[in-house]
Order: C-alpha cells, then structure tokens, then sequence
C-alpha cells in the first residue's frame, strides 16, 4: 500500500528546563501512523508517553516544557511550527485526545450534556436545539444507558467508566481523524476497562479515524 501517513513524527524532541537540570522526557522519537490505524504505544511510567501525545496536541506546559527538535507532520503541516490560532483549529477537530482521568476534563459545574454540546456547537455550528440531539445521540452511541435523561446530568452522578464513555462522546462528536488514548482505561476496573476497549474498537470500525492508544499495561 502506498498510503500517505496521516502523522509522521520525526526525531521529536521535548525537553522540561527545570531547576534541578534538562529532563529529556522524549528524546528522538520517530512513528507514523495511517489513516484508519490503531497504533499501540507501550512502555514503562515517566517514559515520555504522555509528553510524546501532548507534544502532538501542543500541550506541553511551557515554560518549563518545549519542543526542542524534529517534525509532527499533520495534514501536509508540521504542526511543531504553525501558529497556535491555527493548532487550536486543529486540536478538537481533526485531532481528538482522551485522558486518564476523566473527572479532570469533564468541569463538574456543567452538565455532561452541555459539556458535549459546546464541542458539537465550537466545531459543527449547529444551533442548540440540533446539538443536543447530537449529543443524546452521541451518549447513546458510547453505551450510556437512557441517554435522554443522563444528559442533564453532572459529572459527579456518573460512575467512572461511564465519565470515560462521555469522554468519548466528547472527543469522537467532531468527528476527528485520529484519537489520542493516554491510558483511556487506567483509572478503571478491569471489567470496565475491557468494556471501554471493545467500545473504542467498534467506534473506530464505524467511524474510520485512526487511534493512537497508549498504556503502560503490556496485557
Ligand atoms: N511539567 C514537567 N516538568 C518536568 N518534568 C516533566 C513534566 N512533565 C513530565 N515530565 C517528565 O517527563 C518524563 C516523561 O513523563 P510522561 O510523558 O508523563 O511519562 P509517561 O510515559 O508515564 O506518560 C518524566 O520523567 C516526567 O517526570
Ligand atoms: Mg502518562
């Protein structure tokens, strides 16, 4: 196959200049991945995985954090280089990412289905009345039992995988071209953390984006 890469990072480089010295969090790390793709990234806690996707998201705390080297080759851009006005167009649209730990994204003062709205609104430009369609919509797709009723729902009303699955909603409701998974399922019980990825699994079967999951559980 002689398919273009949807990203390709080449020799990225982020380094923290902290007060005890330069921690070289990613060093020279180089991958690709295609449209449609699932990539695994596996290693060890404090190895640079998340640096690596926040790098990608440019989210890196700075200072103390900067991207030092090396390319991320987005969409014919690298995105180490384009104006943050035109990353933020990019972050939320085209390129999606879910954390570990959901209580942390979701703000606990809004409903989820407002939360879910306001990305659906931000990228789609729907009005209110069709965004929340969307969003009961969404929350039905993620497996979230009576969708109708959960969305005037908080945060804290819901348990931790079902926080994870408005996560999804959230991320997947633009429509994204890839999805970054920093540890989706951690914080989660092994029975909700298989449930989660058999859902991510089907959701990217349907909507085709491609996946960059990270872990540091090799099983
Ligand atoms: N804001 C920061 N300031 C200084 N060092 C940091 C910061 N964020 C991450 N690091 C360091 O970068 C390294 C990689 O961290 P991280 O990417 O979070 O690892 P993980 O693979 O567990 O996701 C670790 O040594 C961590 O201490
Ligand atoms: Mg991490």
């Amino acid at each position: 196959m002689n398919q273009e890469a949807l990203v390709e990072v080449k020799n990225l480089k982020t380094y923290f200049y902290t007060e005890e010295g330069v921690v070289k969090a990613v060093d020279g790390v180089d991958f690709e991945i295609y449209p449609g793709e699932t990539l695994g990234v596996v290693g060890e806690s404090g190895c640079g995985k998340s640096v690596t996707s926040l790098s990608i998201m440019r989210l890196v705390e700075s200072p103390p954090g900067r991207i030092e080297a090396g390319e991320i080759n987005f969409g014919g851009r690298d995105l180490t280089k384009i104006p943050e006005k035109e990353m933020r167009k990019i972050r939320g649209n085209d390129i999606s990412m879910i954390f570990q730990e959901p209580m942390t994204s979701l703000n606990p003062v809004y409903t989820v289905g407002d939360q879910i709205m306001e990305a659906i609104i931000l990228h789609k430009k729907v009005d209110k009345k069709e965004a929340r369609r969307q969003a009961i919509d969404m929350l039905q797709k993620v497996g979230i039992p009576l969708p109708e009723q959960r969305v005037d729902e908080y945060p804290h009303q819901l348990s931790g995988g079902m926080r994870q699955r408005v996560m999804i909603a959230m991320a997947l409701s633009c429509d994204p071209q890839l999805l970054i998974a920093d540890e989706p399922t951690t914080a989660l019980d092994v029975t909700i953390q298989a449930q989660i990825l058999e859902l991510m699994n089907s959701l990217k079967e349907s909507y085709g984006m491609a996946i960059m999951m990270i872990t540091h559980d090799l099983g």
